[in-house]
C-alpha cells in the first residue's frame, strides 16, 4: 500500500519547500563573502522566531514585515549596514525562484487530478509575486496565506484554512513541508504529511510524525495511491 491513501488535495508549504529561500544571499555571495550562508541561515531563523513569538504575544504583523525585521537583525549581527544590499535581498526574496523539482511534480499531480494548494506564512502579495515569478501560477489551485487566520503556523487555525479552501477533510490532504516543525504541526492537526528533508533536519521532538520522508518532490507522486 502506498503511504498516502484516499488523498483529494496536495497542499504545499512555500518558503523552503517550493521556493529557494537561500537563493537571495547566494546570488550576491561575491559581495557578502563568507557571511553569505550564515547570514541567510540567521535571517531565516529570526524570521521564523518572530512568527512564533508574535503569535504567542498576540502581536501579529505580516510575513513581509517579519522577513525585513529578520534580515535587519541578521545584517546587524554580521556588521553589514549597506542599505543597497538590504534592498536587493528583499527584492530577491519577493521574487524567489522555485526549486528545480517543484514545477514538474506539480504538473504530474495536476495531471493525476489532484487539487493543489499552497499554505504559507507568506502575506498574500508575497505569495502571488513568488508564484507568478516562479512560473507556478497555472499549477496552484489555491494559494492560501495565514493572513486569513491572523496567526502563524503551527496554529491549528492555519491548517484548518486548507480544509475550508480545498473542501477536503484533514485526512484527505497530503501536506508537504521542508520545515520539520511545520511537519509536526500539520501531522498533529490530522493531515497525511511528507517531510521534504531538503536541509537534513533530524525529526523534531514534537507530537505529529510524517508518513514519509523524501529528499526530492519528484518522489511524491509515486507515494500517493
Ligand atoms: C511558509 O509558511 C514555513 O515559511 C514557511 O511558507
Amino acid at each position: 500500500m502506498p503511504p498516502f491513501s484516499n488523498i483529494q488535495a496536495c497542499v504545499f508549504d512555500a518558503y523552503g519547500t517550493l521556493f529557494d529561500i537561500h537563493a537571495p544571499a547566494a546570488s550576491i555571495a561575491e559581495e557578502l563573502g563568507d557571511a553569505a550562508r550564515p547570514l541567510s541561515d540567521l535571517w531565516r531563523r529570526k524570521q521564523l522566531e518572530y512568527t512564533w513569538l508574535r503569535s504567542l504575544m498576540g502581536a501579529h504583523a505580516d510575513f513581509w514585515q517579519l522577513t525585513g525585521d529578520g534580515l535587519d537583525y541578521a545584517l546587524e549581527v554580521h556588521g553589514i549596514g549597506d542599505a543597497d544590499i538590504r534592498e536587493r535581498l528583499m527584492n530577491l526574496y519577493e521574487n524567489l525562484e522555485a526549486y528545480p523539482d517543484a514545477g514538474d511534480t506539480l504538473t504530474r499531480l495536476k495531471e493525476a487530478g489532484y487539487t493543489t494548494a499552497i499554505l504559507s506564512n507568506g502575506a498574500p502579495s508575497m505569495l502571488s509575486s513568488a508564484i507568478r515569478h516562479s512560473g507556478l501560477a497555472a499549477l496552484i489551485d489555491h494559494p492560501i496565506s495565514i493572513e486569513d487566520a491572523g496567526i502563524y503556523k503551527p496554529s491549528p487555525r492555519v491548517y484548518q484554512l486548507a480544509v475550508e479552501r480545498t473542501g477536503a477533510r484533514p485526512e484527505e490532504i497530503c501536506f508537504v513541508s521542508a520545515n520539520a516543525w511545520d511537519v509536526a504541526g500539520s501531522a498533529s492537526f490530522g493531515f497525511q504529511v511528507a517531510h521534504l528533508n531538503r536541509f537534513g533536519q533530524p525529526p523534531e521532538r514534537l507530537p505529529g510524525k510524517p508518513k514519509a520522508v523524501i529528499a526530492s518532490l519528484s518522489e511524491l507522486p509515486a507515494l500517493i495511491g
